[in-house]
């Protein structure tokens, strides 16, 4: 039997953009959802890209004096290296530049001008440079483009459109008949919103003596086709659209496009109408996350305030980051990075409570146990209620990890609810810092007739963190495969590990002590990174 799919994409980011915080933030998501998935057992299809065609690559090529293919090879490293260092683990990495892509670009547009779908006309209209897009007499402000706010060109073009307008109310039906197709809510809402309006055709070619950095129109050469119909295609071209036998046939329809909020229409709009025109299925989910600030404001070059990922990563480690990100805003809602609160949460989450406990547990039974887990003692092992009993401190938060959180966590991951699912896991982290509190081991090990106890005590933290640690997996990868490895245990694959009575094969394993996991930021030197 096959096993279930899980195909996730995230945007393909613009070449030229220096990767900041935000392209992190989505792609971070997109890989803990892909990373989640797979310790359910999924068969997973994580992609993420470069959008490497149109005009501001060619004049930023110009600029440079390199020809843009040789621009876009030098920045493309930049993304590439980056998603490494944050230890992303996607399945693909596709450039709309490869001929694998520019081949299914140029068989959808030729489909779809067999079928009909796609026309000449002349248009007029405002045309906003780096924006790379018209916008009608209505939408321009002041003569401004209405996105970006700087001036727009006045141009007469004969162009290549696609019927985009016609799919409308297929698409309106199809929002309301599935609730989950674009979330959260309010972005469904804005969607409608926008389809409420009559819905135009879509052009999408641009003629070559104003560009000629794009794909080239089959069916006319002089014509290269518009940067955002060909990013779109990326979500199919990776896959092997066309091929029989390719992953495409075994992935499709995506299951999420995680999106940032200022994309949404392109993906809700442009990209379901092209598939409704194609006769394909529409993605499962279009998740459209909000938006970062910095420190309270908008991130721009002009502010000097975009946050490279690479020098926080390099000061304190990617899964710091990954932990940050996720813990900070609740998935969809906007949020605001402040190094403040990153030193904060590094130092009171990572720091104090969850490397603590590691380091605690690891002198514990090195101290009593001479660095071996013990098992726990005979008469309790395998009967909680007894542990319980047994041991001085509650047990309820113990109880919930083993019970609760083997369909909840997952479950979490599964809906994005990262914010959330992190706090679950931190009242386990804290309820084991408790349960060791509770129990004094250092008092324990005073009385030899105490020692069956403390045996227990010991392992259960142990294999709690061992939990723990297997749910924590997929936001922190390095960390809590670290975290496994110190008590003896290989990393996790899935999250059925961390089900179940007690991992007997525990006891008898060997605590590996090591240099603190995440030590403490002290905040005076903090401010250098
Ligand atoms: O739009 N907060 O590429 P792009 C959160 N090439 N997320 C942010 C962000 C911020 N401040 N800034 C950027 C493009 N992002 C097209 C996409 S897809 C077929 C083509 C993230 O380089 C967010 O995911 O401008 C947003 O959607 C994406 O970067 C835009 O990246």
């Amino acid at each position: 039997m096959h096993r279930q799919t899980f195909y996730a994409t995230t945007p393909i980011y613009y070449v030229n953009d220096v990767p900041h915080i935000g392209h992190a933030y989505t792609t971070v998501a997109a890989d803990v959802l892909a990373r989640a998935h797979r310790m359910m057992g999924r068969d997973v299809f994580f992609l993420t890209g470069t959008d490497e065609h149109g005009q501001k690559v060619q004049e930023a090529a110009g600029r440079r004096g390199v020809a843009p293919q040789a621009h876009c090879d030098d920045l493309v490293v930049r993304f590439q290296k980056l998603w490494k260092r944050l230890d992303i683990s996607n399945d693909d990495f596709i450039r709309t530049t490869e001929d694998r892509h520019k081949a299914v670009v140029r068989n959808v547009l030729q489909v779809l001008h067999d079928k009909g779908e796609i026309y000449r006309d002349t248009y007029e209209g405002w045309y906003c440079v780096p924006c790379e897009r018209f916008w009608t007499e209505k939408e321009i402000a002041q003569g401004n483009c209405p996105d970006c706010g700087r001036p727009v060109e006045r141009v007469t073009e004969s162009n290549y459109f696609f019927k985009m307008g016609k799919y409308r109310d297929r698409l309106v039906a199809h929002i309301r008949a599935n609730p989950g197709f674009i979330r959260p809510e309010p972005r469904r809402n804005e969607v409608l919103g926008f389809l409420t309006r009559e819905l135009g055709d879509l052009c999408i070619s641009r003629p070559k003596s104003r560009l000629a950095w794009g794909i080239e129109l089959p069916f006319d050469p002089s014509f290269v086709t518009y940067v955002w119909f060909d990013a779109l295609v990326n979500y199919i071209s990776a896959p092997g659209y066309g091929a029989p036998g390719s992953l495409f046939e075994r992935f499709w329809p995506a299951d999420v496009h995680l999106i940032g909020k200022d994309i949404l229409t392109t993906h809700a709009v442009y990209w379901s109408t092209m598939l409704m025109a194609l006769g394909l299925q529409l993605p499962r989910t279009i998740f459209a996350h909000g938006w970062w600030t910095v420190e309270g404001e908008k991130m721009s070059k002009s502010r000097g305030n975009v946050v490279d990922p690479n020098g926080v990563v390099e000061a304190y480690g990617a899964d710091p980051f990954r932990y940050y990100l996720l813990s900070q805003m609740t998935f969809g809602a906007d949020g605001d990075f402040s190094f403040e609160r990153f030193v904060a949460r590094y130092n009171g989450d990572l720091a104090n409570a969850l490397g603590n406990l590691l380091s605690r547990l690891v002198s514990m039974i090195e101290k009593y146990f001479g660095g071996t887990i013990p098992a726990p003692s005979p008469d309790s092992f395998g009967d909680w209620a007894r542990v319980e009993s047994a041991c001085p401190a509650g047990a309820g938060g113990l109880r919930t990890v083993r019970e609760a959180f083997p369909d909840e966590i997952p479950a979490r991951y599964a809906d994005l609810d990262f914010k959330e699912l992190l706090e679950r896991i931190w009242t386990a982290v804290y309820g084991i810092n408790e349960f060791i509190d509770k129990s004094a081991p250092w008092n324990l090990a005073k009385d030899e007739g105490k020692r069956p106890l403390l045996s227990t005590v010991m392992f259960v933290a142990a294999d709690q963190l061992r939990r723990v640690a297997v749910f924590l997996t997929p936001v922190m990868p390095a960390a809590c495969g670290e975290i496994l490895a110190r008590l003896g245990a290989s990393p996790a694959s899935r999250f059925e590990e961390a089900g179940g009575a007690w991992d007997a094969a525990l006891a008898g394993k060997r605590v590996v002590k090591g240099i603190s996991l995440f030590p403490r930021i002290e905040v005076a030197k903090a401010g250098a990174a």
